[in-house]
């Protein structure tokens, strides 16, 4: 096929025409437009453009984030707003932007990508793999409420934007050292609250008198209140804002949480997987310098290797390599260890020590607050 167009990055006269293109993913211009018009970390470079004809064709944008390991961190180049004119489909556009996007953030050092999505055949053959959320379903604590007897009130109020200083010290305190979180500076903050749009009930602290002891930011899902964070230095006070959060629905609540929150739901709660997170090495020689870092005491000569089509191995000076780890189990043991729940997928292969070894099972999370 003789294709006319070209592949590049977005200037800032391109905002208008990303937005409209936008709204081919079946949502209003105003959904996305916080994003581009109130995100302070937005660069128009970020966005590469399908052109023909001078008319805009297919989108896509790199969110650069930096998600912390174990001991330390690794720069992560997210993949959203994922989109071509409806009337330009199965053209191998999205194909040529989604490339173009890639190997700039190679270029660029970004050692890892991750995104979300319904159609994982569009991204397989990019490299990406799926990786298994855990999704917890349950009610929050008693009806009669939650905090101890012998606990000092706390008092639940909406968020205002004056709390921001004190909302990311608590974050950076009791999320800092945890695996799958990103690091928010104050404009990633100020973009993630323009884009996010959290109606005042959306978005509930906890103070215990001037002290900021918790907060929990929310969405309504159906018939419960799905939890896309929730940071609390005390689990009395993460019970009562939960509580507080879903009386509305009936205590009903759903959420991507670490394993250390689930014991915040009542009695068995439902525990099931979501498959739309997707993950894929980008820049593998930055790969393994973060996977050095965050264990340097047991694993300071660990190396990662390509393996054939959209796999990796690893190695190490003292064992023998790993079997191919593909993109969406790579992406899993980063976020969560060798959890638990990974069993499954590590069980029957050979190297499943070894990969134990490598991955401890850690408290993870990837808060929805931070898709993109
Ligand atoms: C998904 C979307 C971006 C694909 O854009 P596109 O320009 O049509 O994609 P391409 O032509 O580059 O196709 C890339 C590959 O994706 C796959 N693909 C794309 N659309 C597909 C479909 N409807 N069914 C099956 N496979 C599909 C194919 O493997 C295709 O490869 P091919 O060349 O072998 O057909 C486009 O359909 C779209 O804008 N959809 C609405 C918004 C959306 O869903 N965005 C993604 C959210 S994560």
């Amino acid at each position: 096929m003789n294709v006319q167009g070209r592949v590049r990055q977005a200037t800032e006269a391109d905002v208008p025409a990303i937005l409209d293109l936008l709204t081919h993913f079946e949502r209003p211009r105003e959904f996305l437009r916080p994003r581009y018009e109130e995100d302070p970390t937005y660069r128009p470079r970020q966005s590469f453009v399908w052109e023909e004809d001078g008319r805009m064709l297919a989108h896509v944008r790199v969110y650069e984030q930096t998600l912390r390991l174990p001991a330390t961190t690794v720069t992560v180049a997210g993949i959203g707003n994922v989109v071509t004119h409806r009337e330009h489909r199965r053209r191998g556009y999205n194909r040529r932007v989604l490339d173009a996007a890639l190997a700039d953030a190679a270029h660029r050092g970004f050692a890892y990508s991750l995104l979300w999505t319904n159609s994982p055949f569009v991204y397989e053959r990019h490299g990406y793999g799926a990786a298994p959320e855990q999704v917890v379903t349950g009610v929050a604590a008693a009806p009669d409420g939650s905090l101890p007897a012998n606990a000092r009130p706390v008092v639940v109020r909406p968020f205002e934007i004056t709390d921001l200083p004190a909302v990311a010290r608590l974050y950076e305190q009791v999320h800092g050292q945890r695996p799958g979180t990103v690091v928010r500076d104050q404009p990633y903050w100020r973009a993630n609250l323009a884009f996010r749009r959290e109606e005042p009930g959306d978005f509930l602290l906890a103070l215990d008198g001037d002290a900021l002891v918790g907060y929990v930011r929310t969405r309504r899902d159906g018939t419960a209140l799905e939890v896309t964070e929730l940071t609390s230095a005390s689990t009395a006070a993460a019970r009562h804002l939960l509580t507080v959060a879903a009386a509305p629905v009936g205590g009903r609540v759903t959420g991507r949480l670490p394993e250390s929150a689930i014991g915040l739901l009542d009695a068995a709660p439902h525990v099931e997987e979501s498959w739309r997170l997707m993950g894929r090495p980008l820049r593998i020689d930055n790969l393994a310098a973060a996977l050095r870092d965050s264990r340097p005491d047991t694993h300071p000569d660990l190396s990662v290797h390509p393996a054939g089509g959209r796999d990796v191995l690893l190695r190490t000076p003292t064992t023998a390599p790993t079997a191919p780890i593909g993109p969406g189990l790579l992406t899993a043991l980063l976020l969560w260890g060798a959890a638990d729940r990974l069993e499954p997928h590590l069980a029957t292969r050979p190297d499943a020590p070894l990969l134990r070894s490598l991955f401890p099972r850690q408290d993870g999370v990837l808060w929805q607050a931070d898709s993109f």
